[in-house]
């Protein structure tokens, strides 16, 4: 069961209701019924595997994650899929509300990214945040200063992880003006990286993933769908499709019956109610026509 480990008193669903603009790029990402959607559940889950991917994780053993703006805790879902335990903070008590009701594994915690990570030095192997980082480009009270929010939480969070960790932020900038403050903000906060985009001429699929290295600068990995250059480093690899982690460490592949398997075991262990295993656990599917 997850547990409210802090919470603040910070405004809700008012922070971001107050500007309009805001409000536009919260429904444009969300919809208007922000759970309804499965397009938009499938969305989320695609950007939260190639965040985890773009973190680059050792492979032999668990880490203990930050999710900056969990929401409903749906990119929590891929992160505990992928074996790793992770914390989720996010402004608004409605989200988490409904990341509490859906028995999300990890700890939840209200709080607004704006006033910093409030975690010790060194807490996480890593951090991925999908489609909440833009907000602090928008000043929804009198005293916010986007600049100095930007920075606060850029600083904190470089304290917070652990030196060799990544942190890997999507992000939906409204304009080159805001990336370049966001770009600017977390350089200035001692993170080396850059920005990769997955996709960049397609209108509809094009992704920015901000990745950022604390400590030595690691070569920045190469988007998804953009051609290969000459310069590409050989941790950098191109490839057109999303590699898969399972398959990497030797674990099964998803929606395999050993993934299954291991699922249903892993539920059990969280004293879950699962059904039994049977012959039929798991089993392909004849193709539907
Ligand atoms: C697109 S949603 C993320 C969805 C989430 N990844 C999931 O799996 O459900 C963006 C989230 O960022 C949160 N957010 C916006 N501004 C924030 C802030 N200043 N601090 C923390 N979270 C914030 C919103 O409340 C919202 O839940």
């Amino acid at each position: 069961m997850p547990v409210y480990i802090l919470s603040l008193p910070y405004p809700t669903q008012a922070a971001l209701q107050t500007s309009k603009r805001s409000w536009g790029l919260f429904t444009a990402c969300f919809g208007a019924f922000p759970f309804s959607s499965s397009r938009m559940i499938e969305i989320q889950s695609q950007m939260s595997e190639r965040a985890v991917e773009l973190l680059g994780l050792p492979e032999d053993r668990t880490c203990f994650l930050l999710d900056v703006g969990c929401g409903s805790g749906l990119s929590g879902d891929y992160i505990s899929e992928e074996g790793h335990c992770w914390v989720g903070m996010d402004i608004s008590s409605a989200m988490l509300d409904v990341a509490a009701e859906r028995e999300v594994e990890g700890d939840l915690m209200l709080a607004d990214m704006g006033q910093g990570i409030p975690f010790r030095p060194g807490t996480f192997d890593g951090c991925i945040s999908i489609s909440a980082v833009q907000w602090l480009c928008n000043a929804d009270k009198k005293t916010h200063s986007p600049p100095k929010r930007l920075y606060r939480f850029f600083s904190t969070l470089y304290t917070a992880l652990a030196r060799g960790a990544r942190a890997v932020l999507q992000l939906y900038p409204e304009n080159s003006q805001q990336l370049e403050l966001i770009t600017s903000q977390a350089m200035k906060a001692g993170f080396t990286g850059g920005m990769v985009v997955d996709y960049p001429n397609s209108a509809k699929a094009k992704k920015f993933f901000l990745c950022l290295f604390v400590g030595a600068a690691d070569a920045l990995p190469k988007g998804l769908g953009t051609e290969c250059s000459d310069q590409e480093t050989a941790r950098a690899k191109f490839t057109n499709e999303r590699t898969r982690f399972k398959n990497i460490k030797g674990k099964s592949a998803k929606k395999s019956r050993d993934w299954v398997f291991e699922k249903k075991e892993r539920r059990r262990r969280q004293g879950r109610d699962v059904r039994a295993d049977t012959k039929y656990t798991g089993r392909k599917r004849r193709p539907h026509f």
